[in-house]
């Protein structure tokens, strides 16, 4: 990090020679994540429990609003729309993964959400169930990304994930808004150079990702991506570290590894590919803006916000996720730079943007930035008594009935200036506008 800073700095005025020094994938590193911490600025107040829920009916949790191709918040014929996973409320919110099927909610003032129903008939959608991705809405045609996990008609519940789109008619009139008439596509599948197929994942990992598709018009250039949540290629037991995933020279000479071959699982990345029709229906995928060997497993929901001249690349992470050598947080982690596929550094020295506070650490997740510097997310757990669980399978069935929130939470408004973040203030539950 020191290294690079001199750099750009000596090489001020001549940006090629910046830009070269800068390019590729960004690193996580072990050095800037061994400084998470809670501070005042990024930790979430706390969230009383007995607010009354979007949808009793219904599990809600990963949250994305329809937007304008330019990232805004769209609005059609006077309504805002979200698009949530979601499970009936009466499964056990552990399984609701097994079940996720996205439905959509409108509203008129962007926080009171009325249920619209499922976004598409599921039966025609790819997968044994829809994960989360992300919508814009271009010409009056819906473009709803979403993840395609498992495969239709399979005896048992498989995790294979390719990413998907959906398009559709929009109809909006003074009864709601609704859509119809889907085509669905698969447009990216991990290819094994850049981000870990299944295959490799098997040989020896402890989890595979490749979903959460997120639609990016990038302002600087015109270009259409699609951002997604992947694994670095390969077989990670089988990888030889390079020194950089741990930090600066100064930083390597002092670390010694806890456990370096179970470290070396850990291999989370930001995967980026770039639209190459029209229609969206292809990509092509390009180097991982960001790596996070050694580090973390699973860097969910990416996305960017951007403000002036830079990027702000933003993830969801669990405390479970980061590797045997870092201790850190549930939380929204965030980066920044002036180029959209290099240059990355995290924000606030660590990366850390938001945490639940530290009695109440499952309390919110799946936080999602918009462009009005607004941060949704959904409620999750409430008063886990400071237990540790993986994914709620740790606890009994009545404490995850009981203590699910499974509704929006309410929404943060976090201030960035260069490469800080703040919380500034809390607003109502879901509340996008
Ligand atoms: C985040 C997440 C997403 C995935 C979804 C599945 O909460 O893990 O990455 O799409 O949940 O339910």
């Amino acid at each position: 990090l020191l290294t690079t800073a001199i750099v750009s700095t000596l090489s001020f005025g001549f940006s090629s020679a910046a830009s070269a020094e800068t390019a590729g994938t960004s690193n996580w590193t072990i050095e800037d994540a061994s400084k998470i911490e809670r501070t005042d600025d990024t930790t979430a107040p706390y969230i009383e429990p007995d607010f009354e829920k979007m949808a009793p009916e219904l599990h809600v949790w990963d949250t994305w609003p329809l937007r304008e191709k330019d990232g805004s918040i769209a609005k059609v014929n006077g309504y805002y729309v979200i698009f949530s996973l979601t499970a009936d409320s009466d499964l056990l919110p552990g399984k609701r993964h097994d079940v996720a099927t996205i439905r959509y909610f409108y509203s008129k003032d962007g926080k009171s959400w009325e249920l619209g129903g499922k976004a598409f008939d599921t039966k025609q959608a790819y997968g044994s169930r829809q994960w989360a991705g992300s919508a814009m809405i271009e010409d009056g045609k819906l473009n709803l990304f979403y993840t395609a996990t498992g495969r239709k008609g399979e005896e048992s519940v498989t995790y294979e994930q390719r990413l998907a789109l959906a398009t559709g008619d929009v109809e909006a009139n003074g009864k709601g808004i609704s859509f119809s008439n889907f085509d669905h596509s698969i447009i990216l599948e991990p290819e094994g150079k850049y981000y870990q197929t299944e295959e490799q994942a098997e040989a020896g990992d402890i989890a595979y990702t490749f979903r959460d598709p997120w639609f990016f018009e990038d302002p600087k250039t015109g270009k259409d991506y699609i951002l997604f949540e992947g694994n670095s290629a390969g077989t990670p037991s089988e990888r030889t570290l390079d020194r950089a995933y741990i930090g600066s020279e100064d930083f390597q000479s002092s670390f010694d590894f806890v456990n370096e071959d179970f470290a070396k699982l850990f291999n989370g990345a930001i995967g980026i590919a770039e639209a190459t029709n029209d229609s969206y229906t292809e990509f092509e995928a390009m180097e991982p803006l960001l790596e996070a060997n050694y580090v973390n497993q699973e860097l969910e929901r990416p996305h960017i916000v951007t403000k002036g001249n830079q990027y702000y690349l933003f993830t969801n992470t669990h405390e479970h996720k980061f590797g045997p050598d870092l201790s850190a947080p549930d939380g929204l982690y965030g980066f920044s730079s002036d180029q959209l596929t290099s240059g990355y550094e995290p924000l606030n020295d660590s990366g850390l943007v938001l945490a639940n506070p530290e009695n109440h650490a499952y309390q919110a997740y799946s936080w999602m930035v918009l462009p009005n510097g607004k941060v949704i997310s959904f409620y999750n757990f409430h008063d886990l008594d400071g237990k540790n669980i993986a994914d709620l399978g740790g606890t009994s069935p009545e404490y995850q009935m009981s203590h699910f929130g499974g509704t929006l939470a309410p929404t943060l408004k976090i201030a960035l200036q260069n490469d800080r973040t703040k919380v500034v203030n809390e607003q109502a539950p879901g509340k996008i506008k």
